[in-house]
């Protein structure tokens, strides 16, 4: 199965917890910004924005079915079907976009790189990107899978779930280097709880981009 069938099979059955960390985003983006998140799933994050009084939203995802969703729980919200290697954006659109759990599915690193360099692209010069995503785990279910998918994916940190996806467990200095164009506000390890009740560690990022010319 591709990984967008993936989502679209799970879309109505997963919840995703990773909290959003709105003190530190409002530290940096105001409530009449323009915000782009990418991967939004069903939408639970930019609503919870809607909630907080941010009101320029927009949400792309490349699963049908989570934006149906999405639009089902909340109709107020702008939400489109897109891949987000290919942002139907101008250059500097937006004052900040958001990318919660989805370098996760995108597991080879030159995706990823293509991924973050488009975001840049469609982000204003001093726009802020919040990243938020999964971190290599020592416990012995992930040591034992890591060691099993290393050979088949050359990355050491991606496993197959039987479920049906290919995801990927981070290091931080692989965090770092995919982020290094921005100037890094926040970086905060922390513990999450997964899509599917486990737990593992995770960080949330916050940079800002800054063009010298
Ligand atoms: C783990 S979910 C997280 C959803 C949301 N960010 C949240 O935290 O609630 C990952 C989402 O990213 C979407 N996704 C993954 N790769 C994508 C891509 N390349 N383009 C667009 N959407 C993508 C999936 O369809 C799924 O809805």
């Amino acid at each position: 199965m591709n990984q967008e069938k993936y989502w679209d099979k799970v879309a109505e059955e997963k919840e995703f917890p990773t909290p959003f960390k709105m003190e530190v985003f409002e530290r940096y983006v105001f409530k009449n910004m323009k915000i782009l998140d990418v991967g939004c799933g069903y939408g639970r994050t930019l609503n919870e924005l809607y909630n907080n009084g941010f009101s320029n939203l927009t949400g792309l995802d490349y699963s049908q079915s989570m934006i149906d969703r999405g639009l089902k729980l909340y109709p107020h919200l702008n939400l489109i079907i897109n891949n987000a290697d290919d942002i139907p954006s101008p250059d500097n659109a937006f004052d900040s976009v958001i990318l919660i759990g989805v370098l996760t599915s995108n597991v080879e690193t030159k995706t990823q790189e293509n991924l973050i360099s488009e975001i840049s692209r469609v982000l204003k010069n001093n726009g802020i990107f919040y990243l938020a995503d999964f971190l290599i785990n020592m416990d012995k279910r992930n040591l034992k899978r890591y060691q099993k998918y290393e050979n088949k994916y050359g990355i050491y940190g991606v496993f197959e779930l039987p479920e049906g996806v290919v995801l990927r467990h981070h290091t931080e200095n692989h965090i770092l280097k995919l982020t290094k164009d921005f100037t890094n506000l926040v970086f905060e390890k922390t513990v999450y709880k997964t899509m599917n009740a486990h737990k593992s560690n995770g960080f949330f990022y916050m940079g800002k981009k800054q063009q010298l010319y």
